[in-house]
């Protein structure tokens, strides 16, 4: 019997596979048995109700998606009334997350929702901070770690920090999060691209640059968790790219205590319970007891640190 269980920044997961933040609707509990995951996380929604940007929203590329969806929220009270009640009852810790246009907004939301019901809040720094003329708060690391103290002091769940990928030292960000008080961080959002229809000379998106996802972005994403779970002592949720276990398992050996799982979910509603499954095989096969053993279980050269993988002669 191979032990899935894993506890990451404050929550007991009976596995250490859960959705990656939008990737899950209500229509989704007929899919997908939700019992079975270690978490679901919530999408994304901001203080005020906001309808998102205009279509097209979603292009698909090869083994990869290029999507921009600006948030529509249906605010704090209908996460409340209606979204946490729905999913809470399936079993899996639920965990909310949040975006606001300021730090102090972000540590308002938290207060609002802290709720027996939600496990721990995800705090979504890829989004525009006002102060900074549009700049995604996790592309600084003060602004990031100003979003952390503002949740910390509104609220006693755990705050997982969702950091982006559009930064020069993704570790950078991730210390000043810790230092903030965040829990765990979870890496990474989407990276931002930019689609052309070349026949109409238009942009494929309605809102031009979007956020690219799925399995193409996996190498990227698999080195950003390794840079993280090097430099910070919090559990480090990987996201990027993962349709199947073994890419779970790669992201764990990688240094992720947990995974998320967002565009396979729209491609395959499978993809998420046959990754715990293959997982559990892996382990057996392996004599592995524990899923938590694979956590930073890479084996890396000998000769090489982390600082020449931070810069490597391409
Ligand atoms: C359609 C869509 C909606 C998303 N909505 C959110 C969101 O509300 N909040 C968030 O933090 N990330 C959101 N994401 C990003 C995912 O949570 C995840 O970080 C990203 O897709 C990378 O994982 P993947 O390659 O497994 O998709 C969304 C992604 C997609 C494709």
């Amino acid at each position: 019997m191979v032990d899935l269980f894993v506890t990451i920044g404050g929550v007991h997961m009976a596995n250490p596979i859960m959705p990656a933040s939008g990737s899950i609707a209500e229509g989704m509990a007929d899919l997908v048995d939700l019992g079975k995951l270690g978490a679901i996380v919530l999408k994304t929604i901001t203080p005020d109700i906001r309808q998102g940007v205009k279509p097209p929203r979603v292009v698909e590329y090869t083994d990869a998606t290029l999507f921009s969806i600006g948030i529509p929220s249906k605010g704090p009270d209908y996460l409340l009334n209606h979204t946490v009640p729905f999913f809470a009852r399936f079993g899996p810790p639920v965990i909310a997350s949040i975006s606001a246009d300021t730090a102090e907004d972000f540590g308002t939301l938290a207060g609002y929702i802290t709720d027996p019901r939600i496990a721990a809040i995800e705090a979504n720094i890829s989004c525009p901070n006002l102060r900074a003329h549009g700049r995604a708060f996790g592309m600084d690391p003060v602004a990031a770690a100003e979003v952390i103290r503002a949740m910390k002091a509104n609220t006693d769940l755990p705050i997982w920090a969702k950091l982006t990928p559009n930064v020069g030292d993704i570790a950078e960000i991730a210390r000043a999060v810790e230092d903030a008080g965040a829990d765990a961080v979870v890496t990474a959002n989407a990276i931002l691209g930019m689609g052309i229809n070349a026949e109409t000379m238009t942009p494929r998106l309605g809102n031009v640059v979007g956020g690219l996802t799925g399995p193409a972005v996996k190498p990227v994403i698999l080195r950003m968790v390794n840079q993280c779970a090097e430099a910070v002592k919090i559990p480090v949720i990987g996201c990027g790219g993962i349709a199947t276990g073994e890419d779970v398992v790669e992201y764990m050996l990688a240094g992720a205590s947990a995974v998320q799982i967002g565009t396979m979910n729209f491609v395959h509603t499978a993809a998420m319970e046959q990754s715990i499954a293959w997982v559990t095989d892996y382990c057996t096969r392996k004599n592995i007891a524990r899923v938590a053993e694979l956590t930073g279980a890479l084996k890396l050269p000998v000769d090489q640190n982390s600082e020449q993988r931070g810069a490597v002669a391409l």
